[in-house]
C-alpha cells in the first residue's frame, strides 16, 4: 500500500496525518499516513528501509533544517531558504532518490497574494523563530521591504518598545511569527500599539486555533483587514501530494 507520513518529535499536535487521511478517503485511495516521531533524524534512512512503500514525507519542527543532509536533491527556493518541509522520494529498483522542497512559503506566498491584491506594502514581522524565515523569503519573493520585531534588540530589527505611531503608519502589512494567541493561551497577543493601526492595515496571523486570535481581533476592532493561518496550511498540504505524485 501507497505509503506517506510526518517526521517531527514531537508529532502530537499534528494536523497532516487528520488531512491526508480524509483525502485518502475522499479519493478512495488505498494508501496510508504515519507519524515517524524520531528522537534523532539519524534514524531516517532506517524508516526509509522499513518503509518501502514511502513515497513522500512532510517534514516538521525540529528537523526542518537537519534532514537536508539526507537529501540527494533540493528545491532552489528550500536551498535559499535552508529549510525543507516536504520530501518526494522516487524508487527505482533498488535505488531510492530523496528531493527536498519548502512549501510553507509556497502556502504563505500563495494566500498573501490573495490576501493583499494588488497592494505591496511594507511588512513587519513578528517572531525570528523557524517560521519567520519562510515568511520573510515570501516576502522577497513578493519584492516586499520588510523589518522583524524582536523581543531582543538585533542587527536590522525593531524591539517591541520602539514601535510607534510612525512606524505603525509606515508598515502597512504586520505578519504574526510568534506562537502568542495559540489554543489554550488564546488571551495573548503581540504586544504593538493597536491603536495606530487603520483600515488601510494587513494583519496576517500564522496561527490558526483559534480561527481569530486575540491579535486579529485587535486589529480588526480597528478596522484593519485580516488573515489567519488556515489556508496556509492548508496549500502547502495540497502542494506536498502534488509533489509526491509528480513524476
Ligand atoms: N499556518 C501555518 O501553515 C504555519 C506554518 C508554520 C508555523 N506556524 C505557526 O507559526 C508560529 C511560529 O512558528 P515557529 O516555528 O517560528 O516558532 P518558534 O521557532 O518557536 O519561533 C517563534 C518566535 O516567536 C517569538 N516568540 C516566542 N515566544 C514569544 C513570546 N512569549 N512573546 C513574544 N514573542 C515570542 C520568538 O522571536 P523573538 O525571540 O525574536 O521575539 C520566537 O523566535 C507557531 O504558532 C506555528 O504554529 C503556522
Amino acid at each position: 500500500m501507497k505509503t506517506y507520513g510526518i517526521l517531527g518529535y514531537p508529532l502530537g499536535h499534528s494536523f497532516s496525518k487528520k488531512f491526508f487521511t480524509e483525502k485518502f478517503n475522499q479519493l478512495n485511495l488505498e494508501a496510508k499516513f504515519l507519524n515517524f516521531e524520531l528522537p534523532a533524524i539519524e534514524e531516517l534512512p532506517a524508516v526509509l528501509k522499513k518503509n518501502d512503500n514511502l513515497n513522500g514525507l512532510c517534514v516538521t519542527i525540529p528537523y526542518k533544517e537537519e534532514v537536508i543532509q539526507f537529501l540527494d536533491e533540493i528545491d532552489p527556493l528550500a536551498k535559499k531558504l535552508g529549510a525543507v518541509n516536504s520530501i518526494q522520494i522516487v524508487r527505482k529498483g533498488d535505488q531510492i532518490k530523496l528531493k527536498g522542497f519548502n512549501t510553507d512559503i509556497y502556502g504563505f506566498l500563495e494566500s498573501l497574494k490573495l490576501f493583499l491584491g494588488a497592494k505591496r506594502p511594507k511588512a513587519l514581522i513578528l517572531g525570528t523563530g523557524g517560521a519567520s524565515k519562510a515568511i520573510a523569503g515570501g516576502l522577497e519573493e513578493l519584492d516586499i521591504d520588510f523589518k522583524f520585531v524582536s523581543r531582543n534588540a538585533k542587527e536590522n530589527c525593531f524591539t517591541y518598545t520602539q514601535l510607534n505611531a510612525n512606524i505603525i503608519k509606515e508598515y502597512k502589512l504586520i505578519v504574526n511569527c510568534s506562537p502568542l494567541g495559540t489554543f489554550p493561551k488564546e488571551d495573548t497577543c503581540p504586544d504593538i500599539p493597536y491603536d495606530f493601526l487603520s483600515q488601510e492595515h494587513f494583519l496576517y496571523d500564522l496561527v490558526y486555533n483559534p480561527a481569530e486570535t486575540l491579535f486579529l481581533k485587535k486589529g480588526a476592532a480597528k478596522g484593519a483587514n485580516t488573515h489567519n493561518g488556515l489556508r496556509m496550511l492548508h496549500l502547502q498540504a495540497e502542494r506536498n501530494w502534488e509533489i509526491w505524485n509528480q513524476k
